[in-house]
């Protein structure tokens, strides 16, 4: 008998072992959604969202409902699909798509409607999947800010037929990029299962950057630093000189990239398994700094964080309302406060020319006003205190409830 080759075994069992991270990383994703759905794993939630427009059968003539406030990657999707986006307006409290505004918006080309979960906050999920259901209308979460989170008691993505998630750099817990979906509709089930086989396998050069970029996120990112990587990452991903959220033209553009069905790496199912074991530490934290400001905004008169939200609110970012907002930022970046910018357009982060994803301006007063003043705390802080004490100088910046 031919002796083993020591080289080709060690290939071969790093080989298995990446492959057996794949399954783990779903097996305790789908563990941790209450275990009655499967989880599919995408290179980023965009892609996640497009293959659950294909497995409903979404195709061109259809219409696509969404919220007026969202990033520009969710309607890209639904023009990869072949259907055409339909906004909706939100409400100001939950920054979520207003169900009394919703069947206006419905017509006999309406496919699924998407609700989503703004900065961890689950609103009205139930009476959208009511009015879909009455109508036969597929429903998805957007749950890219909301996994760990709950809506009544249930996890997050629970609620809808289906329901997508981002494990992008800043959302609940980070594979640099990533997404996935949970399938909850068992009619879906096969149909999602059938496009497994058209996913693109990562690169082998995207996923050693990743991985550099990983590392590199671990050792860079800190207050004093936040700001300037900040602007030099969304510099480099522009002009696509590094592994961005969004390649340049996906911003420009409704035109699909190459190679766009991509599935999860073992980089970063080995970083989301790693991640996972921190999220309950993460989220009891990020529930106790927006406790902190709740009450310190309370005591002003200025708070518009209603109570009753908190229970379905996992609080990735704290938004809050400024009339002046470059000025806010800047004392922001004085006080070494890493503010989010998440928003600032109904179709973050497209500043002009939204027309081309069939938004028109004018049509959604409280989404394009939110967008106009939002800025969003950090949560994940470990020092409050400057956030507040930043909120205190600038009382007057803040908008009254
Ligand atoms: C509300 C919302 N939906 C979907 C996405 C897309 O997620 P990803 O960047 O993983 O494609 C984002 C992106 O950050 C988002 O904010």
């Amino acid at each position: 008998m031919e002796a083993p080759n020591p080289i080709r075994s060690g290939f071969q069992a790093v080989k298995n072992r990446k492959e057996t991270l794949l399954p783990a990383y779903a097996l305790k994703l789908a563990g941790r959604l209450g275990g009655a759905s499967p989880v599919f794993l995408y290179w980023k939630g965009r892609v996640a969202l497009y293959a659950l427009l294909r497995a409903m059968g979404v195709k061109s003539g259809d219409e696509v409902v969404l919220p007026a406030y969202t990033c520009v990657v969710v309607p890209n999707a639904i023009f990869y699909a072949g259907a055409l986006p339909v906004y909706v307006d939100v409400r100001p409290d939950t920054y979520g798509l207003d169900p009394n505004k919703l069947e206006k918006a419905l017509t006999g080309r309406t496919k699924v409607i998407l609700c989503q979960n703004t900065y961890g906050l689950s609103a009205d999920v139930e009476k959208v999947v009511e009015i879909a259901r009455r109508r036969g209308i597929f429903t998805i979460e957007d749950c890219a800010h909301g996994f760990g989170g709950t809506y009544q008691g249930k996890a997050n993505g629970t609620f809808c037929d289906a329901a997508f998630f981002s494990t992008q750099w800043n959302k609940p817990f980070s594979t640099g990029l990533g997404g996935f979906a949970v399938v909850n509709n068992e009619a879906l089930i096969p149909k999602v299962e059938a496009l497994e086989k058209e996913k693109q396998r990562p690169t082998l050069q995207e996923t050693s950057l990743l991985r550099q970029l990983i590392r590199m996120r671990r050792w860079l990112v800190r207050d004093w630093s936040y700001w300037k990587l900040v602007a030099l990452y969304r510099w480099l991903s522009r002009y696509n000189l590094i592994l961005g959220s969004s390649q340049g033209g996906e911003l420009d553009d409704i035109a699909m990239p190459r190679n766009y069905l991509k599935g999860l790496s073992a980089v970063q199912a080995r970083e989301g398994l790693r991640a996972l074991d921190h999220l309950d530490e993460l989220l009891a934290q990020r529930r106790k700094n927006a406790e902190i400001y709740t009450d310190f905004l309370e005591g002003k008169g200025k708070n518009h964080m209603a109570r009753e939200l908190f229970p379905n609110h996992s609080f990735l970012k704290y938004p809050l309302l400024v009339s002046d907002l470059p000025t806010f930022q800047a004392a922001a970046e004085k006080a070494l406060v890493p503010l989010g910018d998440w928003f600032c357009s109904p179709l973050h982060p497209i500043a002009t020319g939204l027309e081309r994803w069939r938004f028109h301006t004018g049509d959604f007063p409280v989404a394009e006003r939110l967008a106009r003043s939002v800025v969003n705390l950090p949560t994940d802080t470990l020092d409050p205190d400057k956030v507040v004490s930043l909120l205190n100088d600038h009382l007057a910046l803040i908008e009254p409830i």
